[in-house]
């Protein structure tokens, strides 16, 4: 079976976000050799993954599915083979229905033909949306993908792209590693985006879903709020926010952007080891919202060895000053089991976009918080 793949969220790239289907292998390459050069692939970003829009409009005649030969002169191994070489796995997209969002040709009944096409050609990751199924059973449907992968004896982390509707969350696991929760992200932190007759949805709405579902979430099996749009157009201070939020989820992390053209703000961003690290973290806890004080949300997530994260999220429209008392705030989490008592254990704070130890948590923590940016701090317990 594919229990130990993905055993803390997968970390990658995208196509989607930013080119949508407008996908060709020289840009593709330019991609792959950046993710290197910029610190991403050591930042521990690992799958590079096709979304939709690399296949002709057509099967072939032997049933098979194949790479636009204009986008993809040199066919798709030879792309995954490029990819494998410079040290990372490669993802492709495919849909259950007759046909993909953007009208390529769907999986419905060839799924055990795809999924060996893929294993062919070295596919690591596959990722499988919901357009054009009609009345397909969405549990059923995942199972039958997820048996051809399985059936192909390479380890395919299967990502499944139901939008929530289903509650994937219920039955996904041992399906497939993650799961998407909700419709499609847009660049927008606190405003969704009508965009025909559908609405994209902002961080924050994204956000607003995820905190009910924590306790499905965990090592291979992970709630997945959608991939990131660090670098697309969001302020700074709205990227590190989304970023941050998205590590206290232990969301999986696909960045979005165009990786040869991030500024430094972004790259800062997307490679903060420290902040990966509270994604990344061995127990797999999702985090969950402690409470709210004048616009600010306070958030906790339980990571091993004892230590917590909490971040503070400024959703308001103006800068916040908090005042913190920890002995205040104790830590009580039944799915986690972790019982942090601050009048009774010491912690030291870290402060992981500064990168500095700002203290500990005898006293309070006093900070002001920009519109719509965020703090985050790792408690690691003194010894007494
Ligand atoms: C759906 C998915 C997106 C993307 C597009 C591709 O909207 O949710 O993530 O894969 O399809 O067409």
């Amino acid at each position: 079976d594919n229990s130990n793949l993905a055993l803390t969220p997968p970390m990658g790239f995208n196509t989607w976000n930013t080119f949508q289907t407008n996908i060709d292998e020289q840009m593709l390459c330019e991609m792959v050799d950046t993710y290197v050069s910029s610190g991403m692939r050591d930042a521990g970003y690992k799958y590079f993954v096709l979304d939709d829009g690399w296949m002709s409009m057509d099967r072939d005649s032997t049933g098979n599915l194949v790479a636009d030969p204009k986008k993809f002169p040199s066919g798709m191994k030879a792309f995954a083979d490029y990819v494998h070489s410079k040290g990372m796995k490669f993802g492709i997209y495919n849909c259950a229905g007759t046909k993909t969002c953007a009208g390529y040709p769907g999986t419905r009944g060839n799924e055990y033909q795809d999924a060996r096409l893929y294993a062919s050609w070295g596919v690591d990751y596959f990722k499988y949306d919901w357009c054009n199924t009609d009345s397909l059973n969405a549990r059923e449907a995942y199972i039958t993908m997820s048996n051809a992968l399985k059936a192909t004896g390479r380890p395919i982390v299967f990502s499944l792209c139901e939008w929530g509707n289903h509650q994937p969350w219920l039955w996904g696991k041992g399906v497939g590693q993650l799961w998407r929760t909700t419709g499609d992200i847009c660049n927008q932190f606190d405003k969704d985006k009508v965009i025909g007759t559908w609405t994209a949805q902002s961080v924050l709405t994204i956000l607003d879903k995820q905190d009910k579902i924590r306790q499905y979430s965990g090592p291979g099996h992970w709630n997945d709020p959608d991939m990131l749009e660090v670098g697309n157009g969001m302020s700074v201070a709205e990227d590190r926010a989304h970023f941050t939020m998205w590590c206290m989820l232990a969301a999986p992390l696909m960045a979005g952007n165009d990786l040869r053209k991030m500024s430094a703000q972004t790259h800062d961003i997307l490679t903060n080891k420290e902040v990966i690290a509270l994604d990344q973290d061995s127990m797999g806890i999702q985090g969950f919202k402690q409470l709210t004080m004048d616009g600010v949300e306070v958030w906790v997530k339980p990571l091993s060895g004892g230590d917590v994260a909490v971040a503070f999220l400024n959703r308001s429209g103006q800068t916040q000053a908090i005042t913190y008392v920890w002995a205040e705030h104790n830590i009580k989490d039944a799915i986690s089991k972790v019982d942090v008592d601050f009048t009774k254990t010491q912690y030291k704070v870290r402060d992981l976009w500064l990168k500095k130890d700002v203290g500990t948590t005898k006293g309070m923590y006093k900070q002001s918080i920009p519109s719509h940016d965020v703090l985050v701090v790792r408690l690691h317990a003194l010894n007494q």
